[in-house]
């Protein structure tokens, strides 16, 4: 061993010893660390291997009476009134229910999300803003509504979020409510498979998903006060069905009561509906929430089936549920219920095991082309005379874009369901958050990417204010593009469906200065179009999205094939509707179902009953068959720059399925004779000149004795063809759908006798038809 070895030694041993030494000093000079306490075991309710019922049970054994009670009411207003305390914990949302960290329990934070997650400019936040939902359900296409519910998921999780409370179900029978751009269709079967599935893909992402407003929240005036009247078989076969689709196929973890009465009972403690129908028949094992508000008893409401009340701040699920509990009126059991069902959903949605991960910016780009792809497949084409559309970007030589803000952006609802737009509203950017019920642009102008698409034409804009400017600027045009806009907003309805701000004005005087004049809509639901002759293409596109102007323009220029349908029908006229006016909507009510609430007692309008039995089953496009009425544009329309064949139906022996041959004809499609005639050209030729999707609809009229008039929708497809390509489709029925309910049994059951199926593209043109003898069952 060197010298210089044995030196280096010594040091550092020496070097080691003063370290462990001078660490020895500075552990005494804080104080000696105890040795660690073992870990303690997480609590039995966090092993995963459990089931969510056994886990939520154990950790319900754990809970104190207050803690109980805390779980079953939110923490108040916050930031949704001015003033109001926000708790510690809470996101931003509309929502806040605190945890119980001692349990592991973490709070509920629960977002507005219908068409994209609500409030996130005040928290510096981004949100995708899909197409509205009525415009989704125009797509018919499930993996579309699945899609639509992730982005709304991934986006709630991205900012902190663990609950959703969109899932606008209620049934379209209003076509003037002014949420229906928030709910799907007419039609329960399209309603519910729709929105079970935007359920479904929110919950896909481990957020607790929402079903509301349950149920006949059919229209915002007076819906505080109103009382739904609707007898029981029309209830079940109608409006219940929609949600009892949604809710059997998502099992969303909440189903929020609406603000309404039913049949005399507030939905919020209603009976019938929350004990028997969905906790009994349907078996939900989720937690009914009030609507904001929409409490308005504590026994009341606990007995009837509701389990959780929100905002909270009413005092109804707070210390006077405490007490009732304590002296017996409400049992220990149904407190106990309440929490299971709020835990359990909890652990099933894995907001308990997978809780949400916070990121400082959500993925705008992915959010966007999921919004655009959406609206593509969304889009109805419902006027193409002459093959005016798709246009052809080489031969156009100047356009004259009027009207709509087209110039900066697209509309959106407003609302609860309103999201925040990126700068703030196109046509007046402020930061910050979205005023309440004011219109909302968002920059998605369809002007720039019309002028993307035809880069060598002249493309002008006329803000549309003056018809006769907008006429000029249209006559010095090849052609015209008016964009026409109905804005709606919650709390209020629309008093008809036409068009405001003398649009209608407008739209008829550019059609006067310019044959090839071409309409696309921006709106909330169906509309009155007077001037539906006088243009030869309509495009609607609902409230489109934030890549809407994109996804208009590529409609227009034929990028995309247009392929939606008509969820709702498009009345000719007010007077054609079962209510030609909207119930209770009177000078004294206005439109305002907000205002109505929040008037002084003294001048509170009185509670009204709207009758629903006056239409009963024959709920939109029933209505129109049964009446023998015409509408402006039928349930179930929709063009295609290609037109497809049906033939060759066949029934199976007990109607499970239909199966018929879908041929892409490739021909030009239109509504007029010569678009007629081309089709029966290229009928000839037999070749598709452009791939495309068509929705075929099949639609089932039951035996006479149903008592049922009308054909109801039983079962569709989207199906893509390639040009000239041909398929044989088969389409699943479900045995629901060709039965009845009977209040007296309280059963559904098949009537026998003949059935008639008739299968198509549109409600109204169903080429293929067939009956078929069915014993009961
Ligand atoms: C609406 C609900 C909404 C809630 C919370 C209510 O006024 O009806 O749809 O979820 O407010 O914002």
């Amino acid at each position: 061993m060197s010298n210089s070895w044995l030196v280096r030694f010594f040091a550092v041993g020496m070097a080691c010893l003063t370290l462990g030494l001078s660490g020895t000093i500075a552990a005494n000079a804080q104080g000696v660390r105890p040795p660690a306490a073992p870990a303690a075991p997480p609590p039995p309710w966090m092993d995963k291997s459990l089931d969510a019922d056994a886990r939520a049970d154990l950790m319900i054994h754990e809970m104190t009476l207050d803690e109980k009670i805390q779980l079953v009411h939110g923490a108040g207003w916050g930031v949704l009134r001015e003033g109001a305390p926000v708790a510690t914990g809470h996101n931003g949302g509309a929502g806040f229910v605190p945890g119980i960290p001692r349990l592991h329990l973490p709070d509920i934070n629960l977002a507005d999300s219908a068409v994209g997650v609500r409030m996130a400019a005040p928290e510096s936040r981004y949100a995708t803003l899909l197409p509205s939902v009525i415009g989704m359900a125009a797509s018919w296409d499930p993996d579309a509504a699945f899609l639509y519910g992730s982005v709304i998921g991934r986006e709630l999780r991205a900012q902190g979020y663990n609950m959703s409370i969109g899932g606008g179900m209620d049934l379209i029978r209003e076509p003037r409510n002014g949420r229906n751009f928030e709910y799907a269709s007419e039609d329960p079967i399209l309603a519910g498979t729709m929105v079970g599935q935007v359920a479904r893909g929110v919950q896909s992402n481990h957020i607790m998903g929402d079903i509301k407003h349950y149920a006949v929240n059919d229209q915002e005036t007076g819906r505080n006060i109103l009382n739904a009247v609707m007898d029981k078989r029309t209830l079940r076969e109608t409006d219940l069905l929609a949600f009892q689709i949604a809710i059997t196929m998502a099992h969303p973890a909440g189903v929020m009561c609406a603000y309404n009465h039913i049949n005399g009972d507030y939905s919020c403690e209603n009976e019938t509906t929350l004990n028997q129908v969905l906790k009994k028949d349907w078996g939900f094992q989720g937690f009914v929430l009030s609507d904001w508000g929409g409490t308005h008893s504590t026994v009341k409401a606990a007995l009837a089936g509701l389990d959780m009340d929100q905002p909270g701040d009413d005092n109804f699920f707070s210390d006077p549920l405490k007490k009732a509990v304590q002296d017996g009126t409400v049992p220990q059991a149904r407190l106990d219920d309440m929490v299971h069902r709020i835990v359990r959903s909890m652990f099933v949605n894995g907001v308990i095991d997978q809780p949400p991960m916070p990121r400082s910016v959500v993925d705008p780009f992915r959010g966007r082309d999921d919004a655009q792809k959406i609206e593509e497949e969304s889009i109805v084409l419902l006027q193409n005379t002459g093959g005016v559309l798709p246009l052809a970007a080489a031969k156009t030589k100047s356009i004259a874009i009027i009207g709509g803000h087209a110039d900066k952006g697209v509309l959106s609802g407003g609302g609860s369901a309103q999201v925040d737009a990126p700068g703030g509203n196109a046509i007046d950017p402020k930061p910050g958050s979205s005023p309440w019920c004011k219109p909302i642009y968002f920059p998605s102008a369809p002007l720039r990417y019309i002028r993307e698409q035809t880069p060598a034409a002249t493309v002008t804009y006329d803000p549309g204010t003056d018809s006769t400017e907008a006429a000029k600027s249209a006559a010095a045009a090849q052609l015209a593009i008016v964009f026409v806009t109905q804005w709606v907003c919650e709390g209020q309805d629309v008093a008809t469906l036409s068009l405001e701000d003398k649009q209608d004005d407008l739209v008829a005087a550019v059609a006067a200065a310019n044959p090839n004049t071409i309409v696309v809509l921006e709106n909330g639901g169906p509309v009155n179009m007077p001037w539906a002759g006088r243009v030869k293409g309509i495009v609607e596109s609902w409230y489109p999205g934030i890549g809407g102007g994109e996804a208009i323009a590529r409609i227009l220029f034929g990028r995309v094939n247009p392929s939606g349908k008509l969820p709702v029908t498009f009345a000719a006229s007010d007077d054609q509707l079962p209510h030609p006016k909207v119930t209770g909507l009177t000078e004294r009510t206005g439109n305002n179902a907000d205002a109505v609430t929040r008037t002084q007692p003294r001048q509170r309008p009185q509670p009204f009953d709207v009758d629903y039995n006056v239409e009963g089953m024959a709920v939109g496009y029933r209505w129109f068959q049964e009446k023998n009425l015409k509408p402006q544009f039928a349930f179930g329309f929709g063009l295609s720059y290609t037109r497809f064949a049906y033939s060759n139906l066949k029934v199976d022996a007990d109607a499970k399925s239909v199966s018929f041959t879908l041929r892409n004809t490739g021909a030009q499609a239109g509504n007029d004779v010569f678009a007629e005639l081309f089709r029966r050209l290229a009928h000839l030729r037999n070749t598709g000149a452009r791939a495309g999707d068509e929705i075929a609809e099949v639609y089932v009229t039951l035996p006479s004795a149903a008592g049922e008039p009308f054909r109801k929708l039983a079962g569709w497809k989207r199906v893509s063809l390639a040009a000239g390509a041909s398929q044989t489709v088969t389409v699943a029925l479900d045995p629901l759908y060709l039965s009845i309910y009977s209040p007296d049994s309280d059963k559904w059951s098949r009537p026998a006798g003949e059935f008639l199926i008739e299968v198509g593209g549109s409600s109204a043109e169903l080429p293929l038809r067939s009956t078929v003898r069915l014993a009961a069952e």
